[in-house]
């Protein structure tokens, strides 16, 4: 499952959040322990969204970035893509937004179409992560900003085993009880484990063409918002 590559990865990722689009914004406040909606803040004050600007949640599930980044700067001009229609559906239980059907891979936008991307969780789950950096620099506008906000493979530090309870134990249990889909759970413990390391991310962002790239990470080492410019 975590090694899927190209479109195979895509169907899974797309089969399974489509299961478990119902219960994902509820386990991601569990799992998280409500921290999440502290990052995704963070994520948006990164991309400092000016009134009138355009601002791309990619990979926007629920939607709960878009809605953070119209909270924030209720003037700019906010558009939530996913590629599975579940997830777009329950977020719209929570309130309007601009959706749009589109696969990170292909972006449905001109060049030069944004003032910034921001996406949560996402990155990991892409078939192929160069050519979705790729995609999102070219529809960047010069000086436009990237935030992601991703889980990171953990390093070993002093901390190292409560890491691996919650990883091994803690989310896959959550997984079974609440989504009743531990094998959802286990695909996001593998694909933690194995996406890059936090620093590997950031080089991959430069790579892509991005300037002033940095990161921070956040809850043990597991997670880390990266930002970088066009
Ligand atoms: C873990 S959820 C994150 C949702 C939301 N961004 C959040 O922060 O909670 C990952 C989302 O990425 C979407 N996704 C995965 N691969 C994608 C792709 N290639 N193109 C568009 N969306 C994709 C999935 O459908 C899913 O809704």
């Amino acid at each position: 499952m975590a090694n899927l590559t190209g479109p195979q990865r895509a169907r899974y990722v797309q089969t399974m959040f489509s299961q478990i689009a119902g219960r994902y914004d509820i386990l991601n406040r569990l799992m998280t322990g409500g921290m999440d909606v502290r990052w995704r803040r963070d994520t948006i004050r990164r991309t400092q969204l000016q009134p009138g600007e355009r601002l791309l949640d990619l990979g926007s599930g629920t939607g709960d970035l878009a809605r953070e980044a119209l909270r924030q700067q209720p003037a700019a001009q906010v558009v939530a893509a996913d590629f599975t229609l579940n997830m777009m559906l329950v977020g719209k239980r929570h309130g309007p937004l601009p959706w749009l059907a589109a696969d990170a891979l292909r972006l449905p936008f001109p060049d030069h179409s944004f003032d910034a991307i921001v996406s949560g969780f996402l990155m990991r789950n892409v078939g192929d992560l160069p050519a979705a950096l790729l995609e999102q620099v070219r529809v960047l506008k010069p000086g436009g900003r990237l935030v992601i906000l991703e889980t990171t493979r953990p390093t070993r530090t002093p901390l190292w085993p409560l890491v691996w309870a919650h990883l091994h134990i803690g989310i896959p249990m959550l997984g079974m009880l609440v989504a009743r889909k531990g094998s959802a759970y286990q695909y996001l413990r593998a694909s933690t484990e194995s996406f890059l390391l936090a620093e590997d991310l950031a080089e991959q962002m430069l790579r892509a063409g991005l300037g002033g790239v940095g990161f921070q990470r956040r809850m043990m080492g597991t997670i880390a918002i990266h930002w970088g410019k066009k």
